[in-house]
């Protein structure tokens, strides 16, 4: 039984102040985790303020990004030991804007896999697709070989942990969600690539989000796929009231 993941991405957004208000409106009223699992991703400088106002620790609290390093001369980095220390439970890893505008490649979000795992988190994976490569028919090959180069050097134990995103470039941001079906035929190629490097038994625990452009008003044909085990929302994550409407989709 795959456990839904509601979870949201701020990316470079709002203030100290402006994140301890979201945490007093929304951490307690989450669902219990073991029912539908919610987590914020946010940047490393909130971090602190958003694990000391969440009282139940229902609510996730989840980095951006880390460094592949544990610590050491790397000025303005994120060290994974520190934010494990900090109990982070998961680090977003390869997101497409980091992709993008970053130059991470494979080979350094596999690096970047293995600190989480290294630091006793866990990693939520983007795998993104652009509209070009739709278009030309790479859909298949691309994501197929970001989750290959990701994985690389991962135990069947740590796979099975693992959290994909499958996040479309040209539905990140744009207000325009690929539609249901297009969202469950990822999230099932991402499971058949992992059931291709490891087994089926390992592909049906681990979970597969959806992300681009969700809303309370998509979100609910999005989580009836059965190869979607939840989503990783940006914008709409910003708000405590939409986060809040997301968490509670109708099953
Ligand atoms: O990580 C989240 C994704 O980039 C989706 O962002 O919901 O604003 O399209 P969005």
């Amino acid at each position: 039984m795959r456990i839904p993941l509601i979870a949201g991405n701020w990316k470079m957004n709002k203030t100290i102040d402006e994140a301890k208000a979201f945490m007093q409106a929304v951490s307690e009223q989450v669902t219990d985790p073991a029912d539908v699992e919610t987590a914020i991703a946010a940047p490393a400088l909130l971090l602190s303020t958003m694990l000391a106002n969440n009282p139940g620790q229902k609510l996730r609290i989840a980095a951006e990004d880390c460094y592949w390093e544990d610590a050491g001369a790397f000025t303005g980095e994120t060290s994974p030991q520190a934010l494990a220390a900090m109990k982070i439970t998961y680090v977003i890893v390869g997101h497409s804007e980091r992709r993008a505008y970053f130059n991470e490649t494979d080979d350094t979000i596999n690096r970047k896999v293995h600190a989480v795992y290294r630091n006793q988190m866990t990693p939520i994976l983007c795998c993104d697709e652009t509209m070009g490569r739709l278009e030309a028919g790479e859909k298949i090959h691309w994501v197929v070989s970001q989750v290959t180069g990701a994985l690389k050097g991962i135990t069947e134990e740590q796979a099975r942990q693992l959290i994909i995103a499958y996040e479309p470039s040209w539905a990140i941001g744009s207000g325009k969600s690929a539609s249901a079906e297009q969202a469950e035929e990822g999230c099932y190629l991402i499971r058949q690539t992992v059931a291709d490097l490891y087994s089926d038994d390992v592909a049906n625990e681990m979970r597969v989000l959806y992300g681009g452009s969700v809303n309370p008003e998509n979100i609910d044909s999005i989580m009836a796929k059965p190869n979607i085990d939840g989503v990783l929302a940006g914008g709409a994550s910003l708000n405590a009231e939409t986060y809040l409407q997301l968490v509670h989709y109708q099953k």
